[in-house]
């Protein structure tokens, strides 16, 4: 039973081909050090945690979400194990990227979730492209400012 899940997550998964969709050049790669995570290895990483640390209303922030490898992986689980409904399980997730078309694909992957971009590393750096609104969600997020509820609606 299990295992027919985790091979429907994974499907769901490879869905989208990995690295796909976004041209990256080696210089590009080299400054932002995008290479995704395999799928396989997403899904073996999963597998090795405690699975309820993924329950319903267990929220998951990728901080370097590239294309949503484990974003996607996580709703699903989500959904298929905890048996939550889609939107409810995408309530749960964030990300956040440096690179703006990474964040519009993770997003689309998705279908929802909280996926901005934003500088990590430098939540308070403002990066040309970014939002007023992601600026101000990933200083929230990341720098522990206690005004986070206002923006997630919870
Ligand atoms: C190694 S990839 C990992 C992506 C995804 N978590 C995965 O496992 O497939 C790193 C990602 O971090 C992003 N990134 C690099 N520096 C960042 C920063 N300072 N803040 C946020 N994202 C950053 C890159 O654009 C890239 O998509």
């Amino acid at each position: 039973m299990k295992l027919t899940m985790w091979k429907r997550i994974t499907n769901k998964v490879n869905e989208h081909a990995h690295m796909s969709q976004v041209g990256r050049g080696s210089e590009r790669v080299q400054a932002t050090a995008e290479i995704f995570t395999p799928t396989d290895l997403v899904i073996e990483m999963l597998n090795r945690i405690d699975i309820s640390r993924l329950s319903a209303g267990k929220t998951v922030l990728d901080p370097a979400c590239g294309d949503g490898q484990f974003l996607t992986a996580i709703k699903w689980v989500k959904v298929y194990i905890h048996k939550m409904s889609e939107s409810d399980a995408l309530k749960d997730l964030y990300g956040v990227d440096i690179m703006r078309d990474n964040v519009d694909v993770c997003k689309k992957r998705l279908g929802g979730g909280t996926i901005v971009m934003g500088d990590s590393l430098n939540p308070d750096k403002k990066l040309d492209g970014q939002t007023d609104a992601e600026y101000d969600m990933v200083n929230s997020m990341l720098s522990g400012r206690p005004s986070i509820e206002q923006f997630f609606d919870r």
